[in-house]
């Protein structure tokens, strides 16, 4: 079975470099697709409550029934209960039938609502009582994370992020790093966008890999967390393998060349998305 590295977060806990990704996944697909995952050997999946598909996810791990410490499951608080995060965590926590999360995330800051430093005191708690074995934030620019690390004590083990070829966001992967915070890259193939580009095209062609293995195994390089998603079996255990695929300076350098500002997510600085 593939081996995938893990990354220690600042506060001692491993997690496996690459997991499986469900946003976008239907909630009545979510149990099939996650079980397919595990049966291909990921053993960290990310979900969040406004993914609407937490229980699927909750079914699948149930259904896999592997031992529990095997597992990394990461979620999230949903932008309209950064008031209730307690509340809200307990609703995920059931809905994933798990008793401990093991990363537990704001997902995203809303600047417009003002609620991210009482929502991470709330976070605080729920990881000083052993609900979370990890916390962390989403979406999180250099202005918020500033904030909040003047504001409150437990340093954010992660910050999940866009990033991609075309979307690299440099200075915030750079700054959050600086701060002693891992960089997870969500929609890490560019919502699948990127994998037509001629020069991951190239690369794949010489290593005979996919071309979503091939930027996968370029954010891998960069010792960055990953959590593709598929819905297709094929490229779920495809996109798995890429931990085997070592790209050479010269194969990075091109792909780190791509850079085009491709956002396919909402900005942070604006995203008011409560209903989420
Ligand atoms: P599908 O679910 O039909 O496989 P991201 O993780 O960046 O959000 O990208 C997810 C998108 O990329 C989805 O549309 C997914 O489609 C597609 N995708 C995922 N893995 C692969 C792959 N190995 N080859 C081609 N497309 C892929």
């Amino acid at each position: 079975m593939t081996t995938v590295p893990t990354v220690t977060l600042n506060n001692g806990v491993s997690i496996p470099q690459l997991g499986f990704g469900v946003f976008q996944v239907p909630a009545d697909e979510t149990q099939r697709a996650v079980e397919t995952a595990l049966q291909a050997g990921y053993r960290h999946i990310d979900t969040a409550a406004a993914y609407r598909n937490e229980a699927g996810v909750g079914a699948a791990i149930a259904a896999a029934g592997l031992p529990r410490e095997e597992l990394f499951i990461t979620t999230k608080l949903r932008n309209g209960e950064q008031a209730t995060a307690a509340e809200a965590f307990e609703a995920s926590r059931q809905a994933l039938g798990l008793e401990v999360i093991d990363l537990y995330l704001i997902h995203w800051p809303v600047p417009s609502q003002d609620k991210y430093i009482d929502a991470w005191k709330a976070l605080e708690k729920i990881y000083a009582d052993g609900g979370a074995r990890a916390i962390g934030v989403s979406n999180f620019l250099p202005e918020h994370l500033e904030r909040l690390l003047a504001a409150t004590d437990v340093l954010p083990t992660v910050n999940q992020i866009e990033v991609h070829p075309t979307f690299q966001q440099r200075e915030l992967a750079a700054a959050t790093r600086d701060a002693g915070i891992a960089v997870e890259a969500y929609s890490p193939l560019g919502q699948g966008a990127d994998l037509t580009d001629p020069a991951v095209l190239a690369i794949a062609q010489a290593h005979d890999a996919t071309p979503a293995q091939v930027v996968l195994a370029w954010h891998l390089a960069a010792g960055t967390i990953v959590i593709p998603k598929s819905v297709d079996p094929q490229r779920i255990a495809q996109n798995l393998a890429a931990v085997d695929v070592r790209l050479t300076d010269a194969e990075i350098e091109s792909l780190n060349g791509l850079e085009a500002g491709a956002r396919t997510g909402a900005d942070p600085a604006t995203a008011a998305f409560t209903q989420m």
